[in-house]
């Protein structure tokens, strides 16, 4: 029988906090019938979002393509709704059931080009786009693809998404960190940049890359144009590819601000050397179809022989999930004004995005409210990386600990606190250690996802646990 001792190092070292002790302990008390918030994870259906009709429609004529020609499904379905799947499977006569090409269904890929170009404004070529299993496949690859073994390192910001950690941990790679600049609403800072770079080299790392999480999870940023070009400016300078995590691109809530893709900034840049990757998925937006695994990512900058070697890496799984890549077609290419459906859908998208925007708002300044917690409230994608103080114990001396000491002391506050606000109120959410944060610093992430009723009454909990927490503290 295999033991612990067998298994791959790598994988032990691989840390995933936004499923670990905590979510775990979350489904044990709701196995014993405890009612949980699951703040934790960026999973909208789960916290009751509705899935958007015209795409579900469309599925299940293709999962069950003798419906189409049944004279009951003009009863059920929109026309347009009937038109597309008879174009989907025109399209891919195979359907649902059979593989297709490694890089996936190539007119699904026109439609992306298609849809980029419309977005940007850039030209787009439909052959440089692969469709993953979700954007975490395409990272995965992407990594895949760059990392050499030995030192090879890539930057990842800190906090960060953990797929990236956990990835570089997985493949054995190193992991630079860079801080988000919390005072800067979360942006990249050249000089911090510079600082990282040049620590890592000192210690023998070889950095290949830059991943940038745009809009930021777990910060909640959208990046300006400046700072993406500052970015685009230190990957060229540094020889670095530019790994770009644009998942929650429609996931942007402030006026007056707006998702700009990195593919456009280098291509207003003429920047023609800086290998780009660009990552989106149909988890997130409005779509939410995080179980339906669908995404894409497209490449610029690359040499027509390391663009072989991808599509033979992608070719070691054969293909992306069909259902995936026609969720990500239909998320390219919604339904037109004046086709049957259109009214649904611009109801149901323009529904969730006004309810995503009150809520990012109704949470970010409420939980600013309470005394000891500070946030940005969210600019974009789906959290809020919440900053909180709690006093010391008697007798402790911070200003004694060295660095990692202070790291190591505050990663055990902050996931003490998470559990003790699971175990009083229900509500789960990740420490900030999951994600990396400033030594000196706590923080938890918390998605803006539950239903608006559920928001104030866990911005209420949230205050008296907290309250609690630190007067029960100061008497210990
Ligand atoms: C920044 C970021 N990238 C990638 C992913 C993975 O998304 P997918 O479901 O498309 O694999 C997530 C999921 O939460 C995310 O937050």
């Amino acid at each position: 029988m295999m033991t612990i001792k067998d298994v791959n190092p790598n994988l032990i070292q691989a840390q995933y906090a936004v499923r670990g002790k905590i979510t775990n302990r979350a489904q044990e008390l709701e196995d014993k019938g405890r009612k949980i918030i699951y703040c934790n994870i960026g999973n909208p259906q789960a916290l009751k979002q509705k899935p958007v009709t015209f795409i579900r429609q469309v599925l299940s004529l293709l999962e069950y393509p003798e419906l189409m020609d049944m004279p009951e499904a003009k009863k059920i379905y929109p026309a347009d709704v009937i038109s597309r799947a008879k174009l989907i499977m025109q399209k891919n006569p195979n359907g649902t059931g059979a593989y297709t090409m490694s890089s996936g269904i190539a007119f699904i890929r026109e439609a992306i080009a298609e849809f980029i170009k419309n977005r940007d404004g850039i030209p787009t070529d439909k052959n440089k786009i692969i469709l993953t299993d979700g954007a975490s496949k395409g990272v995965q690859a992407a990594l895949t693809l760059i990392l050499k073994g030995g030192n090879d390192g890539v930057m990842i910001p800190i906090p960060q998404y953990p797929l990236y950690s956990a990835t570089l941990a997985l493949y054995g790679a190193k992991q630079i960190g860079y801080f988000l600049d919390e005072s800067n609403s979360w942006q990249l800072n050249e000089k911090i940049l510079n600082d990282s770079i040049e620590d890592s080299k000192k210690k023998g790392i070889n950095p290949v890359a830059i991943a940038v999480i745009n809009p930021g999870n777990p910060t909640g940023a959208v990046l300006s144009k400046d700072n993406m070009e500052m970015i685009i400016r230190f990957a060229k300078k540094n020889n670095l590819s530019l790994l770009a995590d644009e998942v929650y691109q429609e996931n942007v809530y402030l006026d007056g601000i707006k998702f700009i893709s990195f593919a456009k900034v280098m291509h207003d840049m003429n920047e023609k050397e800086v290998t780009l990757f660009s990552f989106h998925s149909v988890s997130k937006g409005f779509l939410g179809e995080c179980g339906h695994r669908g995404g894409y990512f497209e490449i610029r900058n690359m040499a027509e022989e390391v663009f072989e070697q991808l599509i033979k890496l992608q070719s070691l799984g054969l293909c992306s999930n069909v259902d995936g890549q026609i969720v990500t077609y239909l998320m390219v290419a919604p339904p037109k004004p004046g086709e049957e459906s259109y009214e649904l859908y611009k109801k149901e998208r323009d529904g969730i995005m006004n309810e995503l925007k009150a809520k990012s708002r109704i949470l970010g300044e409420g939980l600013n409210e309470i005394n000891g917690m500070e946030c940005e409230v969210p600019h974009g994608a789906m959290y809020a990386f919440v900053k909180f103080e709690l006093p010391h114990k008697h007798g402790v001396d911070v200003s004694k600990m060295s660095v990692d000491e202070r790291y190591a002391y505050d990663s055990k506050r902050d996931f003490e606190y998470c559990l003790a606000l699971l175990e009083e109120t229900g509500i789960c959410v990740v420490p900030g250690s999951g994600f990396g944060q400033l030594p000196g610093t706590m923080h938890f992430r918390t998605t803006i996802l539950p239903p608006r009723a559920d928001i104030s009454s866990l911005v209420e909990q949230m205050k008296k646990f907290h309250t609690n927490y630190v007067k029960n503290m100061l008497v210990e």
